[in-house]
């Protein structure tokens, strides 16, 4: 029976391994790294023993579509990728003490050793079975390589070995309409042996360990989750695939076969964990074997099967593997009320956010925490990332620490003053101070990151209430003594800001360490410090002059980032759009009765009560004359004076608005939908010059 352990002696804290086949997003960032990286953090300021280990994940049918749409090979797609996002990763402060690559010599070992293992020992059923193939491409379609409808829910685009909508774990063959996602076309089957993981055997400890372990300290959308899969009957899953990119299948019978990729994924905790141990000499068992190791999984929702129900099975079947405490697995982020998608370039990217608010991870990682997935889906939107960043981090942090850094500088020259007596509400305050480390940490410890943030928030809302109650720029006028004592106690509210925030918002947590010099004292201050250290900051200390930890976002920032995702839909629905098909066909004689000329625009203004129609005066090389376009919405009349055109010469003359249109101006439409002249502006073409 599954204990929680009360008081681990390290921890091993993974990440989900994302994919290589695209840069990562906001989603991620909200669903998994920031959450994990503030709890390791939290860990490692509390001198916890901590591996915090995560890489990337290469192989797969990701990897393999990607690399077949964009027409180079696996390699050079996970080479690509796995830079970009490590480099991500970097940026935004998340502190992997090791990131892999599932490519990685030591994770093929490892993972072939696994399945080896488990091969001799008999866990597998070896069983030649009907597979989807298609004709066309000459490929088993197993995974992404195939969509159907899920046979669960219903929803039209599962894959073949999952559906993304109700999270079921599915296997190709059980698909309603299948579709190769190679051709497009509808697949036939055939024969081919592979190697099953009996999951039935596993019920009755899957029971134990989970519906009657951790009914209570795993979160309710897990456990939900685990036992309707569980109440509703495990099968076999086949653990291995007929494709060419993967870890080869290690033994006999395995040529041409590779991994499911959800078999070798999981083991690159264990992989990356090895390659960090052998680096800083240490053990990696211990963080994999010794049972007062506390392992816990970071990932997003569709990955709850494997990770409570798969990947334990597997432990469980090797032996000798500690399984996990928990899984705080977190519902999805959405983007202004849509579901972020890579393909569909529905999404933040990180190094795009990046370049266009640079330095400025913390608001990100604050935004995405406060306003994290955890019991729910979630929407991101710009608004409420403006809202928290002007009216929580500059109004409530920013300005508490930058009143008190000022005044200090001010007043003492930056010499925390010596406090004399203090009244109740000092004494209250401090008191209030010394409870945050536990108050914060109470949240962490039940994966409750949002809640932790506003705990933290609560604390500058305190620093900034004691100042404007205290009002030391008025009582500076008559009681220096008192000055002193209140700047004391503020001093030791952003000391304490500084070293609790450290999870949250790294980057200005150093920043202030470095305003308030705490930086490079002997010991750093810790976690449990703000509340058995008697002082925080000493009298005498000197601190440094005041930085900008934020800046105001404007709405001209925010309307940037709408107007790039309303081009984003626009760009979509028109990609969606159907070609309009072809018209009757016409004679030669037919299309010898057009006459195109070259032209040029002399004239333009807009025609009065109308929104669309311009009214244009066009040197036609024949004559000039007069013509009513409808491109009021695409172009300012100012802007197109000038410009050559295609015009259709001999369009009868009609009458728009009252005013004769004497031909026509050609034009098309571009992605966005934007309309633009059919052009043939170049050099030395005279108007009049007809167009064949
Ligand atoms: N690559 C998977 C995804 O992005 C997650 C793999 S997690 C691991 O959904 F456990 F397999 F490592
Ligand atoms: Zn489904």
């Amino acid at each position: 029976m599954a204990e929680t352990l009360n008081n681990p002696s390290r921890y091993t804290i993974t990440a989900a391994l994302p994919y290589t086949n695209g840069p990562i997003h906001i989603g991620h960032l909200a669903g998994v790294y920031v959450p994990a990286d503030i709890y390791a953090r939290y860990l490692r300021l509390t001198g916890k023993d901590v591996a915090f280990v995560c890489g990337s994940d290469e192989h797969g049918v990701a990897i393999s579509m990607k690399a077949k749409k964009e027409g180079v090979t696996p390699q050079e797609i996970i080479d690509k990728y796995h830079t970009i996002i490590k480099k991500s990763f970097q940026d935004f402060g998340i502190t992997f003490d090791n990131y892999s690559r599932t490519s990685a010599e030591v994770h093929h070992e490892t993972a072939s050793d696994f399945f080896k293992k488990l091969y001799e020992q008999g866990d597998f059923i070896e069983e030649t079975t009907a597979q989807l193939y298609d004709e066309e491409a000459k490929q088993f379609l197993a995974d992404r390589f195939v969509i159907g409808t899920c046979p669960k829910c219903g929803h039209e685009e599962a894959y073949g070995d999952q559906c993304e909508n109700c999270g079921s774990s599915l296997n190709a063959t059980d698909l309603i309409n299948p579709k190769s996602t190679i051709t497009g076309s509808t697949p036939t089957t055939k024969e081919t042996k592979h190697w099953f993981l009996p999951l039935d055997r596993y019920e009755g400890f899957l029971r134990e360990w989970i519906l009657e372990g951790h009914k209570n300290d795993w979160k309710p959308n897990v456990y939900g989750q685990c036992k309707s899969w569980i109440d509703g009957g495990l099968e076999p899953r086949a653990v291995t695939r007929d494709l060419d990119w993967g870890i080869p299948v290690p033994v006999e019978g395995g040529e041409g076969k590779v991994l499911y990729v959800w078999f070798d994924a999981p083991i690159g905790y264990i992989s990356s964990t090895k390659e960090w141990a052998k680096r800083e000499g240490k053990d990696w068992e211990s963080y994999w074997k010794d049972e007062n190791t506390k392992l816990v999984h970071f990932i997003g929702k569709d990955n709850i099967v494997f990770h409570c129900i798969i990947f334990p099975a597997i432990l469980k079947s090797h032996g000798g593997y500690i399984l996990p405490e928990n899984v705080p697995a977190n519902e999805f982020l959405n983007l202004e009320g849509n579901k972020l998608s890579t393909s569909k370039n529905w999404a933040v990217w990180l190094h795009e956010y990046l370049e266009e608010f640079p330095d400025m991870q913390d608001v990100l990682r604050y935004t995405l925490t406060a306003n994290a997935p955890e019991t729910k889906d979630n929407d991101f939107t710009w608004k409420d990332f403006q809202a928290r960043n002007n009216n929580e981090l500059v109004a409530i942090l920013g300005n508490f620490i930058n009143r008190v850094v000022v005044l200090t500088n001010k007043y003492y020259d930056g010499v925390v003053p010596e406090p004399s007596n203090f009244t109740d509400v000092d004494q209250e305050t401090l008191d209030a101070l010394k409870k945050y480390p536990e108050v914060i940490s109470s949240s962490l410890e039940r994966y409750r990151f949002r809640e932790a943030a506003q705990e933290f928030m609560n604390l500058a809302r305190l620093g900034n209430k004691y100042l404007a109650d205290e009002e030391p720029w008025k009582v500076v006028k008559q009681d220096e003594q008192r000055v002193k004592t209140i700047m004391f106690v503020a001093l030791q509210i952003a000391t304490g800001l500084a070293v609790l925030g450290e999870p949250f918002l790294p980057f200005t947590s150093s920043k202030l360490k470095e305003i308030l010099a705490v930086r490079s004292s002997a010991v750093e201050t810790s976690w449990n410090d703000v509340s058995e250290k008697e002082t925080l900051l000493e009298a005498d200390h000197k601190i440094n002059q005041s930085q900008l930890l934020f800046r105001k976002i404007e709405d001209s920032e925010i309307q940037t980032q709408l107007d790039k995702l309303e081009a984003t839909k626009k760009a979509n629905e028109n990609e969606n759009k159907a070609v309009t098909p072809q018209k009757d066909t016409i004679t030669f004689d037919d299309f010898t009765k057009l006459d195109m000329r070259v032209g040029t625009i002399i004239e333009a203004e807009k025609m009065p009560k109308t929104k669309k129609l311009l009214v244009l005066k066009v040197d036609t090389g024949i004559d000039t004359r007069t013509i009513v376009s409808g491109i009021a919405e695409s172009f300012k009349p100012e802007e197109i004076i000038g410009k050559k055109v295609t015009v259709l010469v001999n369009l009868a003359p009609r009458p728009l608005r009252g005013v004769e249109s004497q031909g026509m101006i050609l034009m098309t439409e571009s992605k966005e939908g934007k309309l633009v002249f059919v052009n043939p502006d170049e050099e030395g073409v005279d108007n009049g010059e007809g167009i064949s």
